[in-house]
Parts: structure tokens; C-alpha cells; sequence
């Protein structure tokens, strides 16, 4: 007699958690239906007074909210524990604490329910983030990764296939324009507070270089913008609202300008036509329409997640776990993460060592 097995076709689950600065993200993922839920708690009050993230306050906070963050994603995903397939953590880049608190959290979270858990690089998150779209492109795409820690540009040609084009060689360009907003008497974090103080100011009033445009390269400097910035601001009147608007604007034209021009020379080294931007200064409007802008011209097309998403989230944890899950990855029993973790040291997945003990204790 011959035997049918009728298997029923499974979805795959994955609970994503991200936690290595200074928020808390959460997400559940389908491999079906996407994006299934997802929350974010933000630290930003917690480390205003002193101007930038204090480690141990960002981790024993990642403490408080982790948990009920679970239970209101899983909540809003009409989902409970048992519906997990797999619990994706971001291992690393980042603060040691904050990223031990995610890590142990979904590590225990995965062997207590008896599924794989996978580590996933912070930057491939970001790198990966279009595909939470539905409309994104397939790779092989270009990606400028703009964040407050990392300016890049990648060529992205499949999942961990990376080759970085091009990085910064000293401040990135959210540093730059936290550092600016900071010395322009901004609030931290001082990205959004200067992109919005720029709107009052007038073009061209004051022109900054456009750092490492006049040479041939994909690498950027930033730290010598914040110098003529400071120049500039100690000329003025500090009661002179106009003219710190004229300076956010200048300086704001100055990098986007710089992110841009390094952008079109990416898509045509590589020859490729898409454009990925992701990290939390993808969020800025000038630089989303500079780009838009420059890249129609050219036949080419620029693509961004929507801001919640080009930003730190847990939803491209998620997916980029789901995605190394799929292809067999798994994380070992260790909790284990990486504070520094070059991208370039990424591979494609392959199932890991660890996996027969995740296997094992999944069993
Ligand atoms: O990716 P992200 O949320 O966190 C990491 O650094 O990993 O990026 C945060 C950075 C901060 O430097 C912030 O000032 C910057 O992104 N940023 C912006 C804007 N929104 C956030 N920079 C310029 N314009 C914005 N609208
Ligand atoms: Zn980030």
C-alpha cells in the first residue's frame, strides 16, 4: 500500500526583539501575512537631561519594558505564546547591557516554549527593513545606512551577502547632526529638533563644505561640518533666531547634499537602479526628497521605509530572524552578543553549529 502523507502547510512565526540602545522594540512577523504587530517604547525622556544615553539606565529600562511590550504585541497580534515559531533577538552592534537584557530575555523566551532563537546583526535589520513594505525592491539594491552610529553604503546582493561600498572615517551623520543641534543649544536627540529648526531657515544663507564631494571615493567625514557650524553660531548674535535657523539649514543642506552626490556614485559604480535608505536619519525630509529627486532623473529609484521603520524597531529584528530562520539558522544555547560586530564579517546563512543543541532543547 502506498503511504500519503498529507502534511498541513504551517506558517512560520517569528517574535523579533530589539534592544541594543535606547529602545525597546518588539514584533511578531508571519511569513504568510507579514507584519503581524508591533510596539516600540522610546528612552528618549529617560536620557534628555544628560544629552545622550546613559548605558545603565538604557538597560535597566530595556528591563522594565521588555516583558509587558511582549505581552501587548502578542495581545494586539490575537496571538499567545504557544503561536511562536521562533524568538529573533538583535545580538549586536551595540551596548553590552541593553543587548544582553534582549538577548537573555528571548533566549529564555525560546527554551521555555521549545523553539529556535537566532541572533541578528542590528545593521542587517536596518539593511532589510524595505521588505516590511509592501511595495520594496529584491536585492541586489544599494543602501545608504544613516543612523547615529553607522554612515554607510552597502551593496546589498541577498540576505548577509553584503559588501560595504563606502563608510564614514569619523563621525556618522546622525553623530553630526546630534553634535550640531547640541552645540546650536538643541535638545537631544538632536536630529529631528534640527531638521525641524532648518524648516525657518533660509537657503543659501550660509554655505557649508560638502565634506569629501571633491575627490573620487564613496567614504564620507562628518566631524570637520560641526567645527564651521560652531564658527559660524559664535559670529552671530545667540539671540538671533533667524540666523540659528539659517545655520540648522545650511548645515542640513550640507549633509544631505553629501549623502546624496555619494549615493549617485554608489548606483553608478555598482550599476544598479535601486536605492535603499535606512537608519533613523532615512526619517529626515530633506534628504527623502533630495533624493527621490535626483534619483527619477536618472532611471533610478529611491525607496524608504516608512520612518517608524528607518529607525530602531522590532519588526526588522523580525523579519531579518525570520528570514535566517528560513534558511535553517539557528542561535546556539549561549547567550552570547557582540557590542562590536563588523558587518562585513556577516556571511549568507548557514545552519550553525549551535543548531542541533537549539534543535535538541526545541525536541
Ligand atoms: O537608527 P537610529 O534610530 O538609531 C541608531 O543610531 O541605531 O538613528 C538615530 C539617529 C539619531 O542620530 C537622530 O538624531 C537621527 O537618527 N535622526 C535624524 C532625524 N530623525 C532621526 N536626523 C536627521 N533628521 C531627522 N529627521
Ligand atoms: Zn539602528
Amino acid at each position: 500500500m502506498i503511504q500519503t502523507q498529507v502534511t498541513e502547510r504551517k506558517t512560520l512565526r517569528v517574535l523579533g526583539v530589539e534592544t541594543s540602545c535606547d529602545e525597546t522594540g518588539v514584533a511578531v512577523v508571519d511569513a504568510d501575512r507579514g507584519l503581524l504587530a508591533h510596539a516600540l517604547h522610546s528612552q528618549v525622556d529617560l536620557h534628555a537631561d544628560y544629552g545622550g544615553v546613559v548605558p545603565e539606565l538604557a538597560s535597566r529600562d530595556h528591563v522594565r519594558r521588555l516583558l509587558p511590550l511582549v505581552r501587548q504585541v502578542l495581545d494586539e497580534a490575537g496571538l499567545g505564546l504557544a503561536d511562536l515559531d521562533a524568538v529573533a533577538y538583535t545580538a549586536g552592534p551595540g551596548l553590552i547591557g541593553a543587548l544582553l537584557v534582549g538577548a537573555g530575555t528571548a533566549r529564555a523566551l525560546a527554551y521555555g516554549l521549545g523553539v529556535p532563537a537566532v541572533g541578528v546583526h542590528h545593521m542587517e535589520g536596518h539593511l532589510l527593513a524595505p521588505a516590511l513594505e509592501a511595495e520594496h525592491p529584491d536585492p541586489p539594491y544599494v543602501a545608504l545606512l544613516v543612523s547615529g552610529g553607522h554612515t554607510m553604503l552597502v551593496e546589498v546582493r541577498g540576505l548577509g551577502a553584503y559588501r560595504v561600498l563606502g563608510e564614514t572615517l569619523d563621525d556618522a551623520a546622525g553623530e553630526a547632526f546630534d553634535k550640531t543641534a547640541k552645540l546650536l543649544g538643541l535638545p537631544y536627540p538632536g536630529g529631528p529638533a534640527l531638521a525641524a529648526l532648518a524648516q525657518a531657515g533660509r537657503p543659501g544663507a550660509f554655505r557649508f563644505a560638502r565634506p569629501m564631494t571633491d575627490r573620487p571615493g564613496l567614504d564620507f567625514s562628518f566631524s570637520g561640518l560641526k567645527t564651521q557650524v560652531l564658527l559660524a553660531w559664535r559670529r552671530q548674535d545667540p539671540d538671533d533666531g533667524q540666523a540659528r535657523a539659517d545655520i540648522a539649514r545650511g548645515f542640513e543642506d550640507a549633509v544631505v547634499e553629501t549623502l546624496a552626490t555619494k549615493c549617485v556614485r554608489a548606483l553608478d559604480a555598482t550599476g544598479l537602479k535601486d536605492l535603499v535608505v535606512a537608519g533613523g536619519v532615512g526619517a529626515n525630509a530633506r534628504l527623502r526628497a533630495l533624493l527621490a529627486a535626483q534619483l527619477a532623473t536618472r532611471g533610478a529609484r529611491a525607496w524608504f521605509p516608512r520612518p517608524e521603520f528607518c529607525t530602531d524597531n522590532g519588526a526588522m529584528i523580525a523579519l531579518a530572524g525570520l528570514l535566517r530562520i528560513q534558511a535553517g539558522e539557528r542561535a546556539g544555547l549561549g547567550i552570547e552578543v557582540r557590542p562590536r560586530w563588523p558587518l562585513s564579517e556577516l556571511t549568507p546563512p548557514c545552519p550553525a553549529a549551535g543548531q542541533d543543541a537549539a534543535a535538541s532543547a526545541a525536541g
